[in-house]
């Protein structure tokens, strides 16, 4: 027998499941979901299996591109994208975060050029699962407390 979903389905869009439950808010800033007209689901504290409590963020009629989906990881780097069309599951990915990040991330040192001058941020992953950048640029590493996108 099928559990009743906590957050109803939606007929085409994005799924992003397995959000720790605070962080939830931080991916909806990070994605501006403020400023989206179509119709967004979402709930918090759900009880899940693996994380004990979980996020849901539902999209209608949204497809995120590249570097959406790169900030989503950042944040929350064990997210699941789900994409659906007419009701039906698609795709189901695990998000990762890429070994180089380009801009969309700002350097958290003020001296460095990126802050400074027009030059566009690059960062090396140097830890993903704690999330740390290194500045291709002054070197200084930028931890996830740190994190402030573009
Ligand atoms: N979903 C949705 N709208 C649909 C179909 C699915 O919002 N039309 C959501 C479900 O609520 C679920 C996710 O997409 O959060 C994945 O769906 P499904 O694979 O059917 O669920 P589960 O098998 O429970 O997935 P998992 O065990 O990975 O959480
Ligand atoms: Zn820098």
């Amino acid at each position: 027998m099928k559990k009743e979903l906590v957050v109803s389905a939606i007929k085409n869009g994005t799924v992003i499941d397995h959000i720790p439950a605070d962080k939830l808010f931080q991916v909806i800033r990070a994605l501006d979901l403020n400023d989206c007209t179509e119709q967004i689901l979402m709930g918090n504290n759900l009880t899940s299996h693996k994380l004990g409590k979980k996020g849901i963020i539902k999209c209608q009629d949204k497809f995120f591109q590249k570097e959406e989906i790169n900030k989503i990881a950042l944040i929350t780097p064990h997210a699941t994208l789900i994409t659906i069309r007419e009701y039906e599951v698609v795709e189901k990915i695990k998000i990762g975060i890429p070994d180089t990040i380009e801009g969309m991330v700002k350097c958290f040192n003020p001296k460095c050029i990126t802050n400074n001058e027009v030059v566009t941020q690059k960062f090396t992953v140097i830890n993903k699962e704690d999330v740390m950048l290194q500045c291709r640029y002054c070197q200084k590493i930028t931890k996830k407390e740190m994190l402030t996108f573009l």
